[in-house]
This record gives structure tokens, sequence and C-alpha cells, in this order.
């Protein structure tokens, strides 16, 4: 048994996957933009990861553009059968690596061919529509337009799931009642809980919450609670952070980005931390918003 099946496992789609997995967002080159410094470093992080077990990798044809998802191919193709790689679209770069809606009928369809080409496989495992009404945050407005456009390549045989990124609740009910909805994808962590009711509300419905952002994203969470917890637990406070989010809900799938093979390794042994009743009541206490 691999060290991160302690992670336990949860349902995405019509797969299993083990609730540690790895985020490549972060093998791009800086700012999610262009290549990264050293590829083949970035390759050794996904061979690694797979190595370890990781059987749910999350990607965008967006990271880079393209850069992410041709690593993930040259690192890993032809894949392992129990691999579920996970990509999104709904956004586009600028020459300026800024991030920019890219949700006409077109365009997601033309996106869908790339991750496919990109990744070289015939069917997309599962796609989020990452909804663009506010590039960096939540905002809402309607989603069946696009989420319709994706159905339809859904039908076509080319996207097997469909999943949501950056969404309300509203959105997140508008989109299942047009076609099934298997995972959300939203910015959660210790610290950033406002979507505490819905992870609630999807783990009673068997849907999968994907939080991007576990580690704190561009800037690693720092708390003097998540430090102090982790001293007395013998671990790291990322560790913490992970152990804390699959402590928190059975539906939570855990995706830590890392460009480092050794941050890779201390990320996939919190599969092993069990925290404490008196470290999860500590912990509660970082968030923004209250405890659960
Ligand atoms: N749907 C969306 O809108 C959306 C948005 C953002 C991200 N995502 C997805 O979510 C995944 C996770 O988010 P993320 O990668 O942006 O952020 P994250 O996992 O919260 O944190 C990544 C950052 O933490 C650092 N880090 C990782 N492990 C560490 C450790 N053990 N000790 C110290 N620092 C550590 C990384 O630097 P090093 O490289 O130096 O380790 C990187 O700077 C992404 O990879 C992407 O697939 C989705």
């Amino acid at each position: 048994m691999s060290l991160i099946e302690k992670s336990g496992t949860f349902a995405l789609g019509s797969d299993t996957v083990k609730r540690l997995g790895y985020g490549a967002m972060q093998l791009a080159g800086p700012g999610v933009f262009g290549p990264p410094k050293d590829p083949a470093a970035a390759r050794a992080v996904l061979r690694l990861a797979v190595a370890s077990g990781v059987n749910h990798i999350d990607t965008s044809d967006f990271y880079g553009p393209h850069v992410t998802n041709n690593l993930i191919r040259e690192a890993l193709h032809p894949y392992p059968d129990d691999l579920v790689i996970v990509t999104k679209i709904g956004a586009r770069r600028g020459a300026d690596g800024a991030w920019l809606p890219a949700f006409s009928a077109a365009e997601l369809t033309q996106a869908v061919h790339d991750n496919l080409r990109n990744l070289r496989l015939e069917v997309l495992d599962v796609v989020n529509l990452r909804i663009m009404f506010e590039p960096h945050g939540l905002a809402e407005g309607p989603i069946e337009a696009p989420l319709t456009a994706l159905a339809e390549l859904q039908r076509q045989g080319l996207v097997r799931h469909i999943g949501l990124s950056n969404v309300t609740a509203t959105q997140i009910a508008e989109g299942r009642r047009l076609c099934e909805i298997v995972c959300v994808q939203n910015q959660y962590n210790v610290a950033h809980r406002m979507d505490d009711a819905l992870v609630d509300e999807l783990a009673r419905d068997g849907i999968a919450y994907v939080p991007y952002f576990p580690l704190g994203g561009f800037s690693p969470l720092q708390s003097s609670t998540l430090s102090g917890v982790a001293e007395r637990l013998g671990a790291t406070p990322m560790q913490v952070a992970l152990a804390w989010l699959l402590r928190r809900a059975p539906n939570i799938l855990t995706i830590p980005g890392t460009s480092s093979e050794a941050h890779l390794k201390e990320n996939l042994a919190a599969a092993e931390l069990r925290l404490p009743d008196e470290a999860v009541t500590a912990l509660n206490g970082v968030a923004e918003t209250g405890g659960v």
C-alpha cells in the first residue's frame, strides 16, 4: 500500500481517486506564464507524484499556456490506467499573461481540442468550466450558455465528466439543473473558509469539493496557530494545512501544487498525519469566517 492511500479515497465521476492529489499549475514559468526554468525538473516532479501513488492530477491548457499539459504528456504518457487528469477551460491568456474569459462555444470547443491534443487523450476525464465573470474571485452571473456548450462536447464523447470552478452556490444549482456536476473547484483552505456551508452541502450529495490554493497559493499560509500545531505534532505547517482539509469533510480532494520534489514528498506525507481534536479546534480559529 502506498503511503498516500492513508488519505482515503473519494469518487470523482466514474473513478475513485486518492484524496491527496497534485496540482500542476506551479510547474509553468513565473506567473504561470511561459516555460519553467528547468523542464526536466518539472517532469521529475510529475513522475515522482505518480510513482508515489498520486492518481489525480489537476491542470489546464491555460497554464503556460499549454506548458503544464505538455509537461504532463512528456512525463507521463502513456498514462497509468487509474490516473485521472482533470483540466479546466473558460479562460485564455493575453500576450502579457493576463487571465481573460474565453466563454464562447467556439472558444470552449477549441479549448477541449487543445487539451486533447496536448495531453494526447481521446477523451478528457473531467473538465471544469472555470467561471470568469471576475478572474480572481466569485461573481454571480448566468452560466447556462457556456455550460450547455460544454455539455454538447460531452455528448460528442470528448469529455467524460463535467465540473465547475470559481462558482457560487447559485451557479452550482443552475449548473446541476443543466447537467451532472461531479466536482466543484473553488478557493478554500484553513484560513479561507467562505465555502464552509457549500462543502457540507456537496458532501451530502456525493459531489467532490476540490479546494484550490489549499496551501494559500502564491503566498503560502503563514499562521502562528498552524506553526504551533505543527511543532506539537512534529509535522510541518503545510502538512497540518493538508491534514486539516482531509479531516474537514470526506468529499474534499486535495491538489497541493509544488515545483519541488522535496515539497511534494513533504505534502504527500500529510496522508499519515492525524490531527487530534484539540488541534482541529485551534485550527478552526485561524479562519476569517469562524469555525465549523
Ligand atoms: N480553478 C482555479 O481557478 C485554480 C486557481 C489556482 C490553482 N488551481 C489549481 O489548484 C492547484 C493548487 O493551487 P496552487 O498550486 O496554486 O497553490 P497551493 O497548492 O496552495 O500552494 C502552492 C505554493 O506553495 C508552495 N509549496 C508547496 N508545498 C510546499 C511545502 N511543503 N512547503 C513550503 N511551500 C510549499 C509552492 O512553492 P514550491 O513550488 O516552491 O513548492 C507554491 O508556491 C494548482 O496547482 C492548480 O492545479 C486552480
